[in-house]
């Protein structure tokens, strides 16, 4: 049969077999090579190599238009309104999105409002500005992805900080949940991941507040009535003190909020003076605290997701079961 012939993949491994298996045409051949002449096993020689590689090309052909015809069938009009998309059960929220509803949900709800700032960042806004003196060692523990033209990706939402006060100065209450990169990849870390920036700067702000921000928080997020917390001392150049502040569970069971193990959520802290000093703040008036959790470990442990590289592969067969209804998010 001419491999050319072959229609599906099914009757491709058949004749495979048919030829290159234990009782294969072409190994027989090839057993018998020993009584042949030299042009004869050159010959033979070209013939399997020949053969090998039209198997190969036309397993190829046939996976792509096996793919093609899968692709077809799920055609998706993705300009269309994700609503539209939803009721012709064609969508669902990512894990990401569906978060940043319930975060910002739990940030207005205590008096938070959301801001952005751009991926793409200068050296000032994700370092200098935050008071990382130029060619401090802090700047190494951000992996940073440098451009060409001398800009680089923000490594941290922190930079929403400097934005947001540089435009509308203070007393300010905002958060920001963004996308961040840094040049790392193992199972647990991926190039690209993200962070909630919060911040909140006033004259009577103190790190009582913090405290109570974070606990609200988390307790809102994972639905504890209060989760117990446990913060470290740190140190981020922008902030003064610096923690770590981790949440309770049960590593086992993976009950949240109770149990005798500690989670690191993220960092925080009162801000410095130098960074305030930076987008023309008196700290001598003003005051405040700042945090700056990565949150995808957070969905994963919430809804119970194992591989964070799954959040990001833009599979929708992944998203039909894993996607959360648009409903549940208003
Ligand atoms: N930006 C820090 C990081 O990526 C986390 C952080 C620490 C943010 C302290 C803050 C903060 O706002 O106050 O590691």
């Amino acid at each position: 049969m001419d491999i050319k012939q072959v229609k599906t993949l099914e009757e491709l491994q058949k004749l495979h077999t048919d030829t290159f298996g234990k009782n294969g045409t072409m190994t027989l051949r090839l057993k018998g090579m020993k009584d042949l002449n030299n042009d004869a096993r050159a010959a033979l020689n070209t013939e399997n190599t020949t053969l090998r590689e039209a198997f190969r090309i036309r397993q190829e052909e046939l996976e792509n238009s096996e793919m093609l015809a899968v692709l077809a069938k799920q055609k998706l009009d993705a300009a269309a309104p994700v609503e539209d998309r939803e009721q012709k059960g064609q969508g669902q929220l990512h894990p990401l999105t569906y978060a940043l509803y319930e975060f910002t949900n739990i940030f207005e709800s205590m008096g938070y409002g959301m801001r952005s700032g751009p991926e793409i960042e200068d050296d000032w806004h994700n370092f200098g500005a935050l008071n990382f003196p130029d060619h401090h060692p802090a700047r190494d523990m951000h992996d940073t992805f440098f451009l060409q033209s001398g800009d680089i990706l923000r490594t941290h939402t922190s930079t929403v900080q400097i934005r947001a006060m540089d435009k509308e100065g203070v007393p300010i209450k905002v958060f920001a949940p963004g996308t961040t990169y840094r040049t790392e990849m193992d199972a647990t870390h991926t190039p690209m991941f993200h962070q909630l920036e919060w911040l909140h700067i006033d004259k009577n702000v103190t790190a009582v507040d913090l405290v109570d921000t974070i606990k609200t928080f988390l307790s809102l997020y994972f639905g504890t009535t209060d989760m117990p917390l446990r913060l470290r001392p740190s140190y981020f150049p922008f902030t003064e003190p610096s923690l770590e502040f981790d949440m309770q569970w049960d590593k086992k069971t993976g009950v949240i909020g109770t149990g005798k193990d500690w989670l690191e959520v993220g960092g925080c802290g009162v801000v410095h003076p130098n960074v305030l000093k930076n987008v023309g703040v008196d700290p001598a008036l003003w005051q405040g605290h700042a945090g700056g959790p990565g949150f995808d470990r957070m969905i994963m442990l919430k809804y119970g997701f194992n591989d964070l590289r799954e959040f990001f592969k833009g599979d929708i067969r992944w998203l039909k079961t894993n996607g959360f209804s648009i409903e549940g998010a208003e």
